[in-house]
């Protein structure tokens, strides 16, 4: 593989939303905040793998539904995969659906960050995305959270891994991730 770079200009994902980064909090796949009995949940648009009640894995609460109540507001997790403690993110996308992934490059294994300044993924990675994206500063991949994490640019081969996402009672819950 070849040797990681850096961006041209590295993200900063220290600060708040209002200057458009944000590290966070944590993330899951995608399930709708409608749901107010939760199970059914797994966001057909979001691409959520099989009904959300037939859940494989085990369920983990790592965020609820108030804290994903702004359009692109996320909350970042860990969950155990296996013997991997995987890095995954929740965003709620503006059309009320909650998207969940891994936090991992599909090239070449990079933590991805959280990105929601147009202009700084246009600056930073020669990419235009229509709003947030999950980014890669190895070699500048970008997933489009518009397009359900599609990849927008960069040499990743496929977009990240998705956590397995529902809603019960308010709270949000994240399974099993799905590496295919
Ligand atoms: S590891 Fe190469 S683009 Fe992410």
């Amino acid at each position: 593989m070849a040797t990681p770079h850096r961006p041209r200009r590295s993200p900063d994902h220290r600060h708040d939303r209002s200057s458009g980064s944000l590290l966070k909090r944590s993330m899951a796949p995608c399930v709708t905040r409608r749901d107010a009995l939760g199970l059914i949940a797994a966001a057909t648009a979001a691409g959520v793998t099989g009904p959300a009640a037939a859940s494989t894995g085990a369920l983990r609460r790592v965020a609820t539904l108030a804290d994903l109540s702004q359009p692109w507001a996320a909350v970042a997790f860990t969950a155990q995969d296996g013997a991997e403690e995987v890095p995954g993110i929740l965003v709620a996308l503006p059309g009320g659906a909650i998207y969940a992934a891994a936090l991992l490059c599909t090239h070449g294994g990079c933590p991805l960050q959280y990105e929601t300044s147009a202009q700084t993924i246009s600056d930073t990675y020669d990419v235009t995305v229509p709003g947030a994206a999950l980014v890669c500063p190895c070699h500048f991949s970008v997933f489009d959270l518009t397009r359900d994490g599609a990849v927008a640019g960069g040499p990743a081969p496929r977009p990240p891994w998705r956590f397995e996402v529902m809603v019960r009672d308010g709270d949000v819950l994240v399974g099993r991730l799905d590496r295919s």
